[in-house]
C-alpha cells in the first residue's frame, strides 16, 4: 500500500503557490506522497510550476511533483485539495475595483460591490470543484478552501453542498496575530485568541500570550499605532505601502470602537470615505499586484527557463502558507489545533441566525472543526453582522435563482453603497463586464 498523502493545489498557477509549497515542505510531519498542481490555465501554471520545482529541488528533492490541467488525473485519489482559485484572474479584480471607484464606492477585492461581483463569478466553479472531488478524490478527502471571496463562497458551498468535505478559511486574522506577536515580542504560537464575526468582518475579543491576558495592552498599542510595531517595519508584508496604510488604519477604528480589536478589513466598511480618497483608479490594488507580485513570479519563471538562478526567498513572505498547512496537518493527524475558521453558526453566536457562516475559533479534528461557543454579542456588532449576512445571503440566492432583483437588493443593502441609484448603476455596468463569468440574471 502506498503511504503518505496526495496533495493537490487547485489554482496551481497562483503567485502564492511557491510560498505555500515551501510551507508544505517545512512541515516534516506531513508525509506527502505526491504533490500535484492543477489549474485550468496550463500556460500560466507551467510558469509557476518552474519555480515550484525549483523549491522542491532545493528543499525536498525526493518528492515527486506533477502538473496537470486535467481534473480527473489531478484529483483521482487525492487526500487534500487546497483550493485557491481566482475566477477571472487579476484582470477582473481590476475591473471590479475600477467600476466601483468610478461611482465613488470602495473598489476592493472581497468587500463591497467588488467582493459581490467576485462572489458571483466564483460560486459555480467552486461547486464544480466540490463535485469533481466527490467523484474522483479519496472518500475521506478534505478541501481546504481559501478561494475568495471566502464569506460568499462559504455561504454558497454550505447551502448547495452541505455534505461536502470542505473547510473554508482565511489568513487575515492570523496575519494580524503575527503583527500582534511582533508588538508583544512573543512568538505567534504563543498567542491564543477569541474572535467572532463573518469573514473579513470580525473582531478579536480577547488575546492571551502564554496564558496571560494581553488584550488591554494590545488595544492601547493599536489605538496609538495600529497593528504596527518597530519590529513590524522589517516585515515584508508591512513594507508594502498599501498594507502599511491598512495596518495603521486600525488605530482610527480602535479609538472609535474600543470594545474589541478590529480585523483590518473593517476599514472598508467603517472608513469607506478615507479608502475612496486614498485609492487611485489608475493604480488600484489589483494593478499593483499585477505590476508587483505577479511580475516578480513571471520574471523568476522566465529566468529559470533561461537556466539562470533566482532568489527563492522572495516568495516566502507572510504567515498565510504556514497557517494553511497547519490546517491541513490538523485534518490529517487530528491535532485538535485551535484555529479561526469559517463555519455554520448553529448557535455558536447565540443571537445570530444558525445559517450565518461565522468566523470563530474551532478545534480542528480529522472529522472537521469543533467550533467553540461565543455566546451573545452586543447590538452594534449583531446589527452589522446581520446586515452583511443578509447581503451575502442575497448574493447566493440571487446566483442560484438568477435573480436580478435579489442581486440589486444585495448591492443596495451593502454598507459601502450609498443609495439604490448607485447600486443599480454599478450592477448594470458589472453585468456587462462579467459576461461569461456571472450567471445570467433575469
Ligand atoms: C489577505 C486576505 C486575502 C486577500 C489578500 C489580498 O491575505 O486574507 O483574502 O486575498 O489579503 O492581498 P493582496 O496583496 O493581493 O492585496
Ligand atoms: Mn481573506
Amino acid at each position: 500500500m502506498k503511504t503518505g498523502f496526495k496533495i493537490v493545489i487547485c489554482g496551481g498557477g497562483s503567485t502564492y503557490t511557491p510560498g505555500i509549497v515551501k510551507n508544505l515542505l517545512d512541515e516534516k510531519e506531513l508525509r506527502i506522497r505526491e504533490l500535484w498542481l492543477y489549474d485550468i490555465d496550463g500556460e500560466r501554471q507551467d510558469k509557476v510550476a518552474r519555480i515550484v520545482k525549483e523549491v522542491v529541488r532545493t528543499f525536498a528533492p525526493e518528492l515527486s511533483v506533477f502538473v496537470s490541467t486535467d481534473a480527473k488525473e489531478a484529483l483521482t485519489g487525492a487526500n487534500f485539495i487546497m483550493a485557491q482559485m481566482r475566477v477571472g484572474k487579476l484582470e477582473m479584480r481590476v475591473k471590479d475595483e475600477q467600476i466601483a471607484l468610478r461611482h465613488g464606492c470602495i473598489g476592493q477585492e472581497t468587500c463591497g460591490v467588488g467582493g459581490m461581483a467576485y462572489g458571483l463569478r466564483t460560486i459555480a466553479p467552486m461547486i464544480e470543484l466540490i463535485d469533481l472531488c466527490a467523484k474522483y478524490a479519496d472518500s475521506k478527502h478534505w478541501i481546504v478552501n481559501y478561494s475568495n471571496p471566502a464569506a460568499i463562497v462559504a455561504k454558497a458551498t454550505t447551502l448547495l453542498r452541505p455534505e461536502a468535505r470542505i473547510l473554508n478559511i482565511c489568513d487575515m486574522p492570523v496575519e494580524i496575530e503575527a503583527r500582534m506577536a511582533e508588538i508583544l515580542n512573543v512568538k505567534l504560537e504563543d498567542l491564543e485568541v477569541d474572535y467572532f464575526g463573518l469573514n473579513h468582518y470580525g473582531w478579536f475579543t480577547k488575546v492571551r500570550a502564554l496564558g496571560e491576558d494581553v488584550t488591554e495592552k494590545l488595544k492601547e498599542h493599536v489605538a496609538q499605532y495600529g497593528y504596527i510595531s518597530k519590529a513590524s517595519y522589517e516585515d515584508a508584508l508591512v513594507k508594502d505601502p498599501d498594507w502599511l496604510h491598512t495596518f495603521k488604519n486600525s488605530s482610527v477604528i480602535m479609538k472609535m470602537f474600543p470594545d474589541y480589536l478590529p480585523n483590518t478589513y473593517w476599514q472598508y466598511y467603517l472608513l469607506g470615505d478615507d479608502i475612496v480618497e486614498y485609492s487611485d483608479i489608475n493604480n488600484t490594488r489589483g494593478m499593483q499586484v499585477i505590476g508587483g507580485r505577479e511580475k516578480r513570479v513571471m520574471e523568476a519563471a522566465r529566468r529559470l527557463e533561461m537556466g539562470e538562478s533566482i532568489d527563492l526567498q522572495q516568495f516566502f513572505v507572510g504567515v498565510h502558507g504556514k497557517f494553511i498547512v497547519e490546517v491541513v496537518k490538523a485534518l490529517a493527524y487530528d491535532t485538535r489545533s485551535r484555529q479561526l475558521v469559517i463555519v455554520p453558526n448553529n448557535g455558536a453566536i447565540e443571537n445570530l441566525p444558525d445559517d450565518a457562516m461565522v468566523e470563530i475559533p474551532a478545534y480542528l479534528t480529522s472529522r472537521g472543526p469543533e467550533p467553540v461557543r461565543v455566546g451573545k454579542i452586543p447590538r452594534f456588532y449583531k446589527g452589522l453582522i446581520e446586515q452583511q449576512d443578509a447581503c451575502e445571503g442575497l448574493i447566493v440566492e440571487g446566483a442560484i435563482e438568477q435573480s436580478y432583483q435579489k442581486i440589486l437588493e444585495a448591492f443596495t443593502m451593502n454598507r459601502t453603497v450609498p443609495s439604490a441609484n448607485v447600486a443599480k448603476k454599478i450592477l448594470d455596468e458589472m453585468i456587462e463586464a462579467n459576461k461569461g463569468y456571472w450567471p445570467e440574471l433575469k
